[in-house]
C-alpha cells in the first residue's frame, strides 16, 4: 500500500454523501475513537492537529480532555467538516478550527501553526496514497516532545466478504480493504520516519442480519467504493449468491474489522 493510486474525488464524494448517516452506522469507528481517546487521557496537550475528523466525535473528546488546547481538525469531505462545525459550534475559532483539507497536502495555514504536540487520526490513513510521505511531513511539524497517535484499518478488514465475493463470482474480486497496510508494513514505514513506534492490533467481529445490511453499513459510513469490480452486488441474483456463499462458509453474515493503533512518542 505504501504508494497506491487513490481517487481523492471519489473518496471525498463518498464521505460527503455519508455525512448524514455516518454516526448511526459507524460503531466500529467509534470503538477506534474511544481507544485513541483513552490513550491520551491525562496528557494535557496544548496544540493538537487531527487528520480526518469526520463528524467531529473525536474532536469533541479532544476538547474535553485538553481544556486549554488549540485544536485544528481537518477533513477531505466538505459535508463532514460541516457536520463537525455544527457539533462544535459552541467553541470559537481560536480554540477549535475546522477546515476542509487533504491530510496528504496540508495547506500553509496549517503548517504555519506548527509545532503541534499531538497529531492524531482515527480510521483515516487507510485512504492515503502515500502514508510514509505524509508521516514525513508530520514529523517536521511535530514538536520535539510531541506524540503521533493514530488508528488505521488493516488488510484483514472484511476478509470474509472478500472470500464470499471471490467464490460466488468464481473470479478475482479485490476489495479496497485488501490493499490496506498490514502490521509489518505499517511498523516498517512508521519506524523509517520516526525511528520507533508501538503497534497494537484490534480485531472486531461483527454480525449482520443480511448481506444488504452489511453493504448498507459500508455505504452509509462512506465506503461506497469497496470493490474494484462489483457487478455481482448490483443484481438481486448476485446478492443472493454472495449471501449463500457467506452462510455456507461462515455460518452467518459475519465480518472481521482489523484496526491497528500506532503510537509514536518522541
Ligand atoms: C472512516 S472516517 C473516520 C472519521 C472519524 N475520524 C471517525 O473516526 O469517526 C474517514 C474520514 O477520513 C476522511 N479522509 C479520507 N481521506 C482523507 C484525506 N486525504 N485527508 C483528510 N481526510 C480524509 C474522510 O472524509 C472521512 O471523514
Amino acid at each position: 500500500m505504501i504508494t497506491r493510486p487513490v481517487d481523492k474525488e471519489k473518496i471525498k464524494n463518498a464521505f460527503s454523501k455519508a455525512a448524514a448517516t455516518y454516526e448511526e452506522w459507524a460503531n466500529v469507528q467509534n470503538i477506534s475513537e474511544e481507544r485513541l481517546a483513552a490513550k491520551i487521557e491525562g496528557r494535557n496537550y496544548s496544540n493538537i492537529l487531527e487528520i480526518g475528523c469526520g463528524t467531529g466525535r473525536l474532536t469533541a473528546r479532544l476538547a474535553t480532555l485538553n481544556p486549554k488546547a488549540k485544536i485544528t481538525a481537518i477533513d477531505l469531505a466538505p459535508a463532514m467538516v460541516k457536520k463537525a462545525q455544527g457539533r462544535l459550534a459552541a467553541y470559537d475559532d481560536e480554540r477549535i478550527s475546522l477546515l476542509k483539507a487533504d491530510g496528504e497536502n496540508l495547506p500553509e495555514k496549517i503548517l504555519n501553526k506548527a509545532p503541534y504536540d499531538l497529531i492524531i487520526s482515527s480510521a483515516t490513513f487507510q485512504w492515503f496514497a502515500d502514508l510514509k510521505k505524509a508521516l514525513g511531513v508530520y514529523s517536521t511539524i511535530l514538536s520535539q516532545k510531541g506524540d503521533i497517535i493514530f488508528s488505521v484499518f488493516g488488510p484483514s478488514t472484511l476478509k470474509e466478504l472478500q472470500t464470499a465475493l471471490v467464490n460466488a463470482a468464481d473470479r478475482k474480486t479485490a476489495l479496497i480493504s485488501s490493499l490496506f497496510p498490514g502490521k509489518e508494513e505499517l511498523t516498517a514505514l512508521v519506524t523509517a520516519v520516526f525511528g520507533a513506534c508501538q503497534v497494537e492490533e484490534l480485531l472486531i467481529k461483527k454480525e449482520y442480519d443480511t448481506l444488504i445490511e452489511l453493504l448498507s453499513s459500508l455505504k452509509y459510513t462512506g465506503v461506497a467504493v469497496p470493490l474494484k469490480r462489483r457487478p455481482l452486488i448490483r443484481s438481486r441474483k448476485g446478492l443472493a449468491r454472495v449471501e449463500q456463499e457467506f452462510l455456507q462458509r461462515f455460518g452467518a453474515i459475519k465480518v472481521t474489522y482489523q484496526i491497528f493503533f500506532v503510537t509514536v512518542s518522541r
